[in-house]
This record gives structure tokens, C-alpha cells and sequence, in this order.
């Protein structure tokens, strides 16, 4: 059967206390919305529904690359009569999959045996057993193990109450069934809402049971009211990537101290120490190291390198056995090539560096190519703009730049050739030359220094 997914978003989120509405509160890096639809994009067949209230326009610009139909809900009147709004878009033949904007831990797995439950009578919905199951909707079960009804809370008798067995949230519903069913709800109950869950008892009572498909982990459904449940779903789903991780044979040093803010793939013998932030997407070669505190955003490093201590790549290349920091900042459009070697204390921007190249100590290397086994020197700074515009530097393979030096773009230095410690470079210095811009050095001797009166 086809299928469909509706997200359930028209909630206000005031216990946030944000001006970010609540479902574009992100967990690792993404927004809860986000990583429902990414789930959609898997599991549906057509663009999902996503039913909004409050603040429309920040949650759509924040969306505004997905194919998503938005359904508003002027006012909140319950979670029946949300789904009621998306009625003009249902399809009679999907199964639409029902989801709870807040509760992004989900997974994709148990989403499809919702569905494969679904398929023999046409509704199914997602259940767990809670030790504390107090404010959530009971499951009332019947002989044949089929749901009877929920009954909320705030609805329950004292024995109802007493059962552990909760409503997800979650359904799969197929199209047909809704349209029949939502219509008929009403809202004569504790909270004078139109209720979702009461379509469980109208489908016993048009000949559909509801089968209960019950997971054993709980985070699933773990929903996010405040910052405090935020950061709870934070930590579970790091937990959840660092145990995918360590399954794979990469070390952590410590699970609980690495946070992944999008995707990280790591081959074999990979070992990452304390308080190391993944973002965007990273991928790491076999045998990288990577020391304690170091921030890696939309990277890919080559297999055996090191890096150390306290060093931030972002939007960078780097190549096979390389070695970088401690305390280097690899900005956007660097290519670093295999062997080569980046120090403490050097910035490097939209420079390609070629294999065996060492930019050891204290430097800036912008707009810059650098040939292979070139060695800059320690506080060699390209000046690669004037103000107005940038330009580049480029220092042939073999080339030795020595300490202290200001290369003025655009400018060029050879093959083989050397420039003095401590010159200021404005023309190309030839191949195998010495560039030279200091004055000679004269002693005066006897000197004798001012003294204290
Ligand atoms: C709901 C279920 C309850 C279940 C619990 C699981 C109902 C009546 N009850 O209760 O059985 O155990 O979730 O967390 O469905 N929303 C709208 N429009 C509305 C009302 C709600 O879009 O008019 C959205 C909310 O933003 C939220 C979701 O629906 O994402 C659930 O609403 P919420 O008010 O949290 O329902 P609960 O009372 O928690
Ligand atoms: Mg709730």
C-alpha cells in the first residue's frame, strides 16, 4: 500500500519559553520537524503533511527546501481535530503514518512494523509499557489482544489508570479510514478537545480492529514539552550515535563526551578522545586520531592522520598521514595533502598545501599554493589582501620560506628558492634564488647602554 506521513505541529510550545517554536528545536544539530521528515523521506511515498498553528512562517522558511503540504489549524481544538484539517489531501488507498512533531527520536524501524501492522485492518498504533504512565492516554485492550479504546488521563477511572500500557501518540491509518472516522469525533470529554485517540473505539465500531504495536524502548517516544526534555532527547541521541559508532569499531575514548551534529562515518581502528564536536558531514579515513576538544565541520581527513589537541577544521580536505595542530584553525577551502604538516597556531584559509609541505608554528596562510616539501617558517604570514580585493601567493615545490616573513600577494616564489628570515616579499623571487629584504646587519662596538641616575 502506498504510503503517507502527517506530523502533528500546531502546538503553541510555551513551555519553551523561546521565540523559536518549539518543533524547530534542534536535537544533534536538526530540528525535531527536520528529523521527522527526514523519516518521512524515507518511509512515504508522497511529500508529507505537516499540520502548523502558530508561527507558520518561521517553521515554513525553515523548511523551505522540502516538498512539504502545509495544513494550517487555526486553533488548537485538539489532536482529532488537527488531523481533521489535512481530510482535503488524503488519499483513500495510503496509510498515513501519524506523528508526533516533538518526539524526534523515532525510528525508521519501528515505523515500518507500525505499518506492516497496519496492513491487515487498516489501523494500527504505537504502544509502550511505562513504570509512571500518569498524564499519558491508556491503552484498554480486548479478548483477541486488539486495542478497545484509549481513554486520556484526565477521561480515566481509577482502574483505567491503573494500566501501563500508553498511547505513543503514533498511528498508521489508512486514508479511507480516516476520512470516515474523523469526521465523527467530538469533543464531550475532560478537555472539550476533539481527541484523535477516540477514532480507536469508531473503528472497533465499524468493523476495524486496532491492532497495538508495542516497542520495548520507551526514548522512542519520549516527547519535548520544555528545555529540560530537550536536553534529555539530546543525550539520548548522542548516546544512540556513539553506540553506533563503537559497534562499528571505532573507539571513543568516552561515548558520553562526543556530540555528533549531523553525519559522521568513520572506518576501521579510528580513535576519538574527549570533547570532540562532528558537524555537517565528516568523514574519517581508517586509523585517524583525533585528540581531546577539537571541532570538525563538513571535513573528510585521510587515513592515518593525527589531529591534535584543540584544533577546528571546517569545509576542508585533508589527506593521508597528516598531522595538524595542537591548536590549529584549518578554515574553509583547505586541501591538505598526505604528509603534509600544519603546527600550533596556524590559520590556514583556501589554500592548497601539497603532500609534505610544513607549516609548523605561528603563521597565516591564505589564498596560497603550496608546492610539495615547501617549508614556511615560523610567523610567515601571506598577505593576501589589500584592502579591496584578495590575491595569491604561490611557493614552488622545495621552496624554503623563512621565519618571520611577510609574503605580499600576489606574488610568486620559486622552485628550490629561499627567501631570508624576516624579508618582506612584493616581486617573485626566481627559482633557486635567495629573497632577501633586509638591511645588513653592522655592529657598534664598545656600545654602551643607558644607565639608571
Ligand atoms: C496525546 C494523546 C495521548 C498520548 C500522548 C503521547 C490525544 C488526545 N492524546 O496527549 O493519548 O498518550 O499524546 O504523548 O491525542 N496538537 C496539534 N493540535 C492540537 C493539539 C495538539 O497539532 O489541537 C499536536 C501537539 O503540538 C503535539 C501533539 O499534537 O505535537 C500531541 O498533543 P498534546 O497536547 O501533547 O497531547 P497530549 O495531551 O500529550
Ligand atoms: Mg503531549
Amino acid at each position: 500500500m502506498q504510503q503517507g506521513v502527517i506530523i502533528l505541529a500546531a502546538g503553541k510550545g510555551k513551555r519553551m519559553h523561546s521565540a523559536t517554536p518549539k518543533v524547530l528545536h534542534k536535537v544533534g544539530g536538526k530540528s525535531m520537524l527536520e528529523h521527522l521528515t527526514g523519516l518521512a523521506a524515507r518511509l512515504g511515498e508522497t511529500s508529507p503533511i505537516v499540520i502548523y498553528g502558530h508561527e507558520g512562517e518561521k517553521i515554513q522558511a525553515a523548511l523551505a527546501e522540502q516538498s512539504i503540504i502545509w495544513v494550517e489549524q487555526t486553533e488548537q481544538l485538539g489532536t482529532g481535530h488537527a488531523v481533521l484539517q489535512t481530510l482535503p489531501h488524503l488519499d483513500n488507498d495510503c496509510l498515513y503514518l501519524i506523528l508526533v512533531g516533538d518526539a524526534p527520536l523515532i525510528r525508521y524501524e519501528t515505523l515500518s512494523q507500525l505499518s506492516l501492522a497496519a496492513e491487515q485492518t487498516g489501523i494500527a498504533v504505537l504502544t509502550v509499557h511505562l513504570e509512571q504512565p500518569l498524564g499519558y492516554g491508556r491503552i484498554v485492550r480486548q479478548e483477541q489482544n486488539y486495542v478497545q479504546k484509549i481513554i486520556e488521563e484526565k477521561d480515566a477511572t481509577v482502574e483505567e489508570k491503573s494500566i501501563q500500557e500508553i498511547n505513543s501518540g503514533v498511528f498508521a491509518v489508512r486514508g479511507q479510514l480516516l476520512k470516515q472516522l474523523l469526521p465523527q469525533l467530538e469533543n464531550n470529554n475532560a478537555q472539550q478537545e476533539y481527541y484523535l485517540t477516540d477514532i480507536v473505539a469508531l473503528a472497533n465500531a465499524v468493523g476495524h480492529p486496532v491492532v497495538p504495536y508495542q516497542i520495548s524502548d520507551a526514548d522512542e517516544v519520549l516527547g519535548c514539552n520544555n528545555k529540560v526534555q530537550l536536553a534529555q532527547l539530546e543525550r539520548i541521541y548522542q548516546q544512540r550515535q556513539a553506540t553506533q559508532l563503537l559497534e562499528k569499531g571505532v573507539t571513543l575514548l568516552d561515548p558520553s563526551r562526543i556530540d555528533i551534529r549531523g553525519q559522521l562515518a568513520a572506518g576501521q581502528d579510528c580513535c576519538i578522545d574527549v570533547n570532540c564536536v562532528f558537524e555537517g558531514d565528516v568523514i574519517l579515513g581508517e586509523r585517524v586520531l583525533i585528540e581531546p576538544n577539537c571541532i570538525l565541520r563538513n571535513v573528510s581527513v585521510g587515513s592515518d592522520t593525527v589531529i591534535k589537541a584543540n584544533t577546528v577544521i571546517e569545509e576542508s580536505i585533508i589527506g593521508e598521514h597528516a598531522d595538524i595542530g595542537p591548536f590549529a584553525r584549518i578554515r574553509p577551502k583547505t586541501i591538505l595533502g598526505h604528509q603534509a604538516k600544519i603546527g600550533n597556531f596556524v590559520e590556514t584559509k583556501n589554500v592548497q598545501i601539497a603532500a609534505g609541505a610544513k607549516v609548523n608554528h605561528l603563521s597565516y596562510v591564505g589564498d596560497a599554493v603550496i608546492g610539495e616539501r615547501v617549508n614556511v617558517g615560523a610567523g610567515t604570514i601571506t598577505c593576501n589582501y589589500d584592502g579591496a580585493h584578495k590575491h595569491q601567493t604561490t611557493i614552488k615545490p622545495d621552496a624554503f620560506i623563512g621565519s618571520n616573513s611577510a609574503l605580499v600577494a600576489p606574488v610568486t616564489v620559486g622552485e628550490n628558492a629561499t627567501v631570508a628570515a624576516g624579508s618582506t616579499i612584493t616581486k617573485d623571487v626566481p627559482d633557486s634564488a635567495l629573497g632577501i629584504t633586509r638591511s645588513r646587519q653592522t655592529s657598534v662596538a664598545n656600545w654602551q647602554r643607558p644607565t639608571k641616575k
